[in-house]
């Protein structure tokens, strides 16, 4: 099964109004890919984005969202307003949140739901730490994070999911994880799934994440199960990142 290739890029707390209108210019005079591009800009700059890239092919994702409605969550985005903006993706259980947010596998598969609710793609992030590798509990880790959000939404939900495997020990680190053990921890993921359902296994795309880098994107995405990368760092260098774009096909 032949899946489309997703580059996106999460700028996380990162850009001014002046830095990220000339990333948006930089990005959309490339705007010309078989794969599905997507950006994450902060939430102060979503409107802009949306509005900049309306008549493009890039997609907008969020960074965060509200497991509420509405109401009485100061501070918090809900679903129905990134949808104001065109939001089509919304990434969830990032590692950062995980870690310096404190959010759990039930808030995140919280989330996951809200936004399947709604219609929007949830770009589910897992991996784990370099303690949890070297106790070789990768998988373990992996598949608790996935068991969560498969006891919520259950495995027909992950057809309309994208799942980020990001080795915490690649994040922001320079060490990126070979192209081999992408598609080692990629396969054993497609593995977890199509023990419930071989069909949606299959079709689900499996973004890898940690120090992506425009050097190895090609031999990352040669891999058969690795569906594209969500990219930090290097997403905030135009050039840099239409490379990574360029690698997917
Ligand atoms: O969500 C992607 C991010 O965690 C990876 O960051 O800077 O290692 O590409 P970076």
């Amino acid at each position: 099964m032949t899946r489309q290739k997703i580059v996106a890029g999460n700028w996380k707390m990162n850009g001014s109004l002046e830095s990220i209108s000339a990333l948006v210019d930089g990005l959309l005079k490339a705007d010309q890919s078989n794969s599905e591009v997507v950006i994450a800009p902060s939430f102060p700059y979503l409107s802009l984005v949306s509005l900049s890239t309306a008549d493009s092919s890039i997609a907008l994702a969020a960074q965060n969202v509200s497991n509420q409605e509405k109401g009485a969550f100061t501070g918090e985005v809900s679903v129905s307003m990134l949808k104001d903006f065109s939001v089509k993706y919304v990434l969830v259980g990032h590692s950062e949140r995980r870690s310096l947010y404190a959010e759990t596998d039930e808030f995140i598969a919280s989330k996951v739901k809200v936004l399947l609710e709604a219609g929007v793609t949830p770009i589910l992030c897992i991996g784990e730490t370099l303690e949890q590798r070297e106790a070789n509990q990768t998988l373990v880790v992996c598949e608790k994070q996935l068991q969560a959000v498969l006891d919520l939404v259950g495995v027909e939900a992950f057809a309309k999911m994208v799942i980020a495997y990001e080795p915490v020990w690649a994040i922001g680190t320079g060490l990126s994880a070979s192209a081999e053990q992408a598609q080692e921890v990629h396969q054993a993921i497609r593995a977890f799934l199509a023990k419930s359902s071989e069909t949606v296994a299959k079709k689900v795309q499996i973004l890898y994440g940690g120090s992506v880098k425009a050097s190895t994107s090609a031999e990352l995405f040669a891999m058969p199960d690795v569906d594209g990368a969500l990219v930090g760092g290097a997403s905030l260098d135009a050039n840099e990142f239409i490379a990574i774009v360029k690698a997917a096909g």
